[in-house]
């Protein structure tokens, strides 16, 4: 495979448009696009600058025309046509980066999963904290015991604003909290074993889609005794706002406390004796961006582009994506248990994770996540 790669993008609103740019920008082609709306094509067009290339509203009429000359593909489409738009790709053999999560509902996820396998060579899914840098650093400092072993966690992910008209999603727990489930995976090492979670109006903004509230607090514990909290919401009103906690047993990491929207992103490593451990401790910077752009891209545009270099390496040497359809779908077991208990008042939900997929989709038919 050569050294730049010919991408195709379906979906090509906000995100598509994020990724086709930062893709370009390290020299890849965008050979074509594709949406099932018109009128992103057109934005989209315009916006990266490539007014003639071919556009298809299938992917299946895309490969029909563009098999030979598509090397890897972009999909960020609506969440609830992943799994529909990355089925056709996946057969035509075509590495995927594919935006977060699989599908919107957890059947159709492990129907997916069930088709395409459990190979890590497939799809490279848009988490893309686990290419942050500031992130990195704290799972690096939690490896090496710096606080011992992990008593408590809580992730923070804090909209400034409801999301665009277009967009759609079953609401924030599923949406925002997918990207904090994952989060608290990686950092502990951990499934949950239970989860609760409630819902709440705070700022009263009428959106048909976030589940009767802005605001959503996700509880769980762990088989080892962790107690966790996901902390989401559409209203931190001075900006987006990713903060995370972790109490070990000898110290504290706090990663990301908000310093300015955009601004200085800190992995703070407090000691038991109540000092800063400087040597150990971090800054990172965000974007500093001009003009219009999606309110996340200052926070996250560098972990984009580090997640988009390691896409491209992985597919050029063949090696395994570091996050696939099987950590995704780990998170989204997560965070429909957390869906579910909050729709019915922080009922709480048990939730085991199986290797084996049958015995998987099984756990969650039998702990009320799915039905049979
Ligand atoms: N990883 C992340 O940080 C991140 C951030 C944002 C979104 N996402 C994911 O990416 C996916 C797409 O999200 P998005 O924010 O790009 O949503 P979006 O609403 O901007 O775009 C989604 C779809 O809406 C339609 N659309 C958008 N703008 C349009 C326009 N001007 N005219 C006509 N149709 C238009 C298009 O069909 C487009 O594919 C979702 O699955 C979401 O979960 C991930």
């Amino acid at each position: 495979m050569s050294q730049s790669l010919n991408y195709a993008v379906f979906g090509v609103g906000r995100i598509g448009r994020v990724h086709s740019a930062i893709v370009q920008t390290y020299g890849h082609s965008i050979v074509a696009l594709g949406d099932e709306a018109e009128g992103a094509i057109t934005i989209a067009r315009e916006e990266l600058n490539v007014p003639n290339i071919p556009a298809f509203n299938t992917p299946e009429a895309m490969i029909e025309k563009m098999d030979d000359e598509i090397d890897a593909v972009i999909i960020a489409s609506h969440t609830k046509d992943h799994a529909r738009h990355a089925l056709p790709f996946v057969k035509a053999g075509k590495p995927i980066y594919l935006e977060k999560p699989l599908t919107d509902g957890l059947e159709e996820a492990f129907d997916f999963v069930q088709e395409i396998g459990r190979s890590k060579k497939l799809i490279q899914i848009g988490l893309q904290r686990r290419y942050d840098e500031a992130l990195i650093h704290t799972k690096q400092l939690i490896l090496e015991g710096l606080i011992g072993p992990i008593r408590e966690i809580r992730c923070i992910l804090r909209d400034q604003f409801p999301p665009p008209e277009t967009y759609s999603s079953r609401g924030l727990v599923i949406d925002m909290g997918i990207h904090v489930a994952d989060e608290a995976i990686f950092f502990l090492d951990e499934f949950p074993n239970e989860v609760w979670a409630t819902v709440h109006n705070t700022i009263g903004y009428d959106s048909p889609i976030d589940e009767g509230g802005d605001t959503a607090f996700v509880g769980f514990t762990t088989q080892s005794g962790i107690v966790g909290r996901l902390d989401l919401s559409r209203t931190h009103s001075s900006g987006y706002n990713n903060e995370t906690y972790i109490i070990g047993t000898k110290g504290t990491i706090h990663t990301g406390r908000f310093a300015g929207y955009p601004g200085p992103i800190h992995v703070e490593l407090w000691k038991h004796d109540g000092t800063l451990d400087e040597a150990n401790s971090a800054k990172f910077e965000m974007s500093y961006l001009k003009g219009d752009y999606p309110e996340f891209l200052p926070r996250f545009e560098r972990a984009y582009e580090i997640a988009h270099r390691q896409f491209h390496n992985d597919v050029s040497e063949s090696h395994d994506f570091a996050v696939t359809q099987n950590e995704v779908l780990d998170a989204q077991v997560f965070v429909e248990a957390a869906h579910r208990s909050a729709q019915a008042n922080g009922k709480r939900f048990s939730i085991s994770r199986h290797d084996d997929l049958a015995a998987y989709r099984q756990a969650c038919v039998d702990n009320g996540l799915m039905e049979a």
